[in-house]
């Protein structure tokens, strides 16, 4: 590896970072991270702090798991690659199937289609869901309805769902026939409603109005995030996503639950859905199915769903679908230990605890600090502070005075995420009561800094 002052002048010269103005990466250089160890990642210059982020919602056994790696280095040994498209399958992933088979049971999903992220998975569930219908001989439902503020990757069909006009705009135009609700956002809405359980019912009247609007008989799927997550970190009402499935099964929609940040514990359950009790048709898995460690994705497929493709005998439920990746053995190993490891530790007993000690340490800042308007969590590992330069007016705050809150805190032991005017946070699932305090300090720190 070339030294650190070659790594620090050619940082961001030769290569454009997602999610970020290529100027901007030049003119303010991203942290160069060099190693990592448990819940800690450490930069070029020596410099340790807890990881806020989790890697970026996936490292949730932390970076030292070692039977994950153990599994990958053996998996390249004996079977780097092979394709499961049709003809040919590797031993890693049926034994994976049968594995996730097992662990979604309670959510009613048995297939699994497999995927390189979360993107692929979003653009998987999309496109199964226009075939189902088409199996079925409803080949007019080809609409999609979405949440605002629900993201839901960059493929052309994850951004045409995507409620968030930054990963839109740019590229539009978009696919055709999707239409979005009102997220049930409390601490702003269209309906000027902050009670969480009125603001569910008025978003679930959106979505029957939307239906009728748009003709049930003309709508594949509704998807949507269990709790939003790169849109802020909203939890809805929890009668916000069995009214959500309820509907959809009303008319003959199937519902997505896009689980890419939820799935294997983030929220204190198992899954997102389970979290509201609710089973979807099809659930998008990716990012900690491996613990970031493999490039890798699940959609799992609901038992009926599964039916209607396997019972055809017209040729209509042949995929025309998949990626070179699918399946691949070295994340299919990833994945098995991965898995293996996740229930062992029983992350989620941990994610709930955690999760109501960082949430309840963020309400003790706000507090303290007139700039947070809003805190956001109470549901496992996933949090956020939504900033305000003035609150009564709940005036968005600015990007400098947001990144300098950043900033502050990582000099003081903590990485977290800054995305628009919120301040995100998705630990490791493993993380302490010490870590979550350094975090807290670490925030103080940077509001104490305005
Ligand atoms: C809910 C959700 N869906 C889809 C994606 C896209 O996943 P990927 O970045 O792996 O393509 C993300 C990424 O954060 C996500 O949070």
């Amino acid at each position: 590896m070339k030294d650190s002052n070659f790594l620090k002048e050619h940082n961001a010269r030769s290569m454009w970072h997602p999610m970020a103005h290529p100027a901007d990466s030049l003119a303010n250089p991203p942290t160069i991270v060099t190693s990592a160890q448990g819940v800690r990642i450490t930069d070029i210059d020596g410099h340790e702090v807890v990881d806020a982020v989790g890697g970026l919602w996936n490292v949730n056994l932390g970076f030292s798991c070692a039977p994950i790696k153990a599994a990958i280095a053996a998996q390249l040994d004996r079977l780097p690659y092979y394709s499961t498209f049709r003809g040919t399958s590797n031993d890693a992933v049926i034994e994976l199937s049968e594995e996730l088979r097992r662990f979604f049971a309670p959510d009613g999903l048995t297939r699994a289609f497999y995927t390189s992220g979360g993107s692929d998975s979003v653009e998987t569930a999309l496109r199964l869901a226009r075939q189902y219908h088409k199996i079925k001989g409803q080949g007019q439902r080809t609409k999609f309805l979405s949440l605002k503020k629900g993201y839901h990757g960059t493929h052309f069909g994850g951004a045409s769902v995507n409620g968030n006009a930054n990963f839109r705009t740019a590229y539009e135009p978009l696919l055709a026939g999707c239409h979005h609700i009102p997220a049930p956002y409390t601490y702003r809405n269209p309906f000027n409603e902050s009670d969480p359980a009125k603001l569910a019912q008025l978003c679930l009247a959106a979505l029957e109005d939307e239906i009728a609007f748009q003709g049930a008989n003309t709508i594949a799927a509704f998807i949507m995030e269990p709790v939003l997550g790169a849109g802020g970190v909203i939890p809805p009402h929890e009668t916000f996503m069995p009214g959500v499935r309820e509907i959809c099964t009303r008319h003959g929609i199937l519902l997505i639950a896009d689980e890419v940040i939820t799935a294997f514990g983030r929220t204190g359950s198992w899954s997102g859905s389970r979290h509201w009790g609710v089973q979807p048709d099809f659930m998008c898995t990716a990012k900690a199915i491996t613990n970031g460690y493999f490039p890798f994705g699940a959609v799992m497929i609901a038992e009926e769903v599964a039916q209607v493709f396997e019972s055809d005998r017209t040729g209509a439920a042949a995929i025309g679908h998949g990626y070179t990746y699918s399946g691949h053995p070295v994340g299919a190993a990833a994945a098995l230990a991965c898995l293996a490891e996740t229930e062992r530790l029983n992350v989620t007993e941990n994610a709930a605890a955690r999760g109501t000690q960082l949430y309840d340490g963020l309400q003790a800042l706000a507090a303290k600090y007139d700039i947070i308007g809003d805190v956001r969590g109470g549901h496992g590992l996933m949090c956020a502070l939504e900033l305000v330069s003035d609150r009564a007016r709940k005036t968005p705050i600015d990007k400098k005075t947001i990144g300098t809150v950043q900033e502050v805190a990582y000099r003081a032991g903590a990485m977290v995420r800054v995305s628009g005017p919120n301040i995100i946070m998705s630990p490791p699932l493993i993380l302490t009561a010490e870590d979550v305090q350094i975090i807290l300090s670490a925030l103080d720190a940077g509001f104490a800094a305005l």
